[in-house]
């Protein structure tokens, strides 16, 4: 097979992946519109710029929660975030068995962000470099949030996490939460456009 054909099969099994995640993404908004919070998968370029963001160093692993179709996972790895350091949780039985198939190396584990505590192997407890999510915690009440916000701290002390969002403005009301926020991205390569923001427990003044 010459080099352009090779290409050309690379490009064409990338673009029939997109369109098998994008089904099942849209099929499961369809059953799920508050849990899945969106109808299309995040964008690649919005999925780097994720990626971007995240540490891991060398006795931790990087925690992904709601983590969908895979898109922020491949991300991750292409950026160099290794597959036996990745552990994703999601809620919905099909997609983990999906995100099992195509991620292979990958720790997925099917289960609730907000028991964190019970579905996190202990033996990454305190060894969370980075947690993300894309679970769209703005849907929720503010019970809901305080939920997830101690779910985290409790595998991840002090860390806080990375929350990706279409809000404009932060989708947390931190300052109830008791956390700091920070806007670290905000792309218009995404449909709809979309940010990052990093919470952290708040610092005692
Ligand atoms: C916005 S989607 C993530 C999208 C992903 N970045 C992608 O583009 O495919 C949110 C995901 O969080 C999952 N989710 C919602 N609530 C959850 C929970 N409590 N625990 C774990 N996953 C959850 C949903 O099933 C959904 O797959």
């Amino acid at each position: 097979m010459s080099a352009g054909m090779a290409t050309d099969a690379a490009t064409r099994a990338r673009r029939a992946r997109q369109v098998a995640n994008a089904t099942l993404f849209f099929r499961r908004w369809l059953a799920n519109p508050l849990q899945m919070g969106s109808v299309i998968p995040s964008s690649r370029t919005f999925s780097r710029r994720i990626a971007s963001l995240v540490a891991c160093g060398p006795d931790e692993v990087v925690v992904e929660l709601g983590a969908g179709t895979g898109v922020i996972t491949r991300a991750l790895l292409a950026a160099g975030v290794p597959a036996e350091k990745l552990v994703v949780l999601e809620i919905v039985p099909e997609m983990a068995n999906h995100l099992r198939s195509v991620l292979p190396g990958v720790t997925v584990i099917c289960g609730d962000a907000f028991e964190l505590h019970d579905v996190l192997p202990g033996r990454w407890h305190g060894k969370v470099g980075t947690a993300i999510c894309g679970i769209p915690l703005v849907m929720l009440p503010l019970e809901q949030q305080r939920r997830f916000v101690t779910a985290v701290e409790a595998v991840a002390p002090g860390l806080g996490f990375l929350l990706y969002t279409y809000c404009i403005t932060s989708p947390l009301p931190y300052g109830k939460l008791g956390l700091d926020a920070r806007r670290e991205a905000w792309t218009p390569m995404n449909f709809p456009p979309a940010s990052v923001w990093r919470y952290q427990p708040a610092r005692q003044q």
